[in-house]
């Protein structure tokens, strides 16, 4: 068996959720011969043996994070009426927005306290890192909304600290945020739903309004809610 279906068999995420992958990079699970029909099918299974790593040292286990992301991303971009080119460029990059991790120290991504100043700058270079790792697999679509995904609506954001007008960058800002508060990770126990979309809500809003700040797009908060509760 493939190094891919046998990653791909893990069982952290749903059925759909492994479907959506197959999908988007245009292969029949039941094909034999994958790596074949797409080249890049080697590499990007190395790729996603790294974002396991990566939510092994975050998470304590790999728990599916980066698929689960990708197929929220994908179902968002669809619920907006994107076209398939765009949607599979969102979803390509919510597939490997944290592969620039691989880079990072496993002692400061696994560290359980906050991080110290110095820390969080290095973690925040893991969104330029990437490029390089996974520019042979992707369209350069997928690497600009990758190294925007940490940009904020009210430009508190990183790397450039830019009011984000790329859908692709809002959708998977907003679903990264999502699925690391529902999740398990060494920083933080998981939050329900309920709680989750009241800090989203409280996010989609000014401080000097009485919210968290403009962080996320209200428009998309509403349509995120609408698709996990369906
Ligand atoms: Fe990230």
């Amino acid at each position: 068996m493939s190094k891919f279906k046998k990653f791909t068999q893990l069982k952290k995420n749903s059925k759909e959720e492994v479907d959506a992958l197959y999908e988007i990079l245009g292969i029949d699970k039941k094909d034999k011969n994958i790596e074949k029909i797409n080249p890049d099918i080697p590499r990007i299974a190395e790729l996603l043996e790294w974002n396991a790593e990566i939510e092994a040292l975050e998470e304590g286990k790999a728990s599916g994070h980066t698929l689960r992301v990708a197929y929220l991303s994908k179902k968002m971009a669809e619920e907006l009426g994107l076209d398939d080119d765009e949607v599979k460029n969102i979803y390509l990059g919510a597939l490997f927005h944290d592969t620039g991790k691989h880079l990072i120290s496993p002692k400061i991504l696994s560290k359980p306290g906050p991080l110290t100043d110095e820390e969080y700058e290095i973690v925040k270079t893991h969104v330029t890192l990437a490029i390089d790792l996974v520019e042979d697999v992707v369209p350069v679509e997928s690497l600009a909304i990758i190294r925007g995904h940490h940009e904020r609506m009210d430009g508190s954001g990183y790397p450039d600290g830019i009011v984000p007008t790329n859908i692709g960058i809002k959708i998977l800002g907003l679903v990264d945020s999502y699925d690391a508060m529902t999740s398990n990770r060494v920083y933080n126990i998981p939050k329900s739903k309920d709680v989750t979309f009241q800090e989203l809500e409280w996010c989609t809003v000014p401080r000097e309004k009485g919210g968290m700040g403009y962080l996320y797009d209200p428009k998309l908060v509403e349509i995120l809610k609408k698709i996990v509760e369906e």
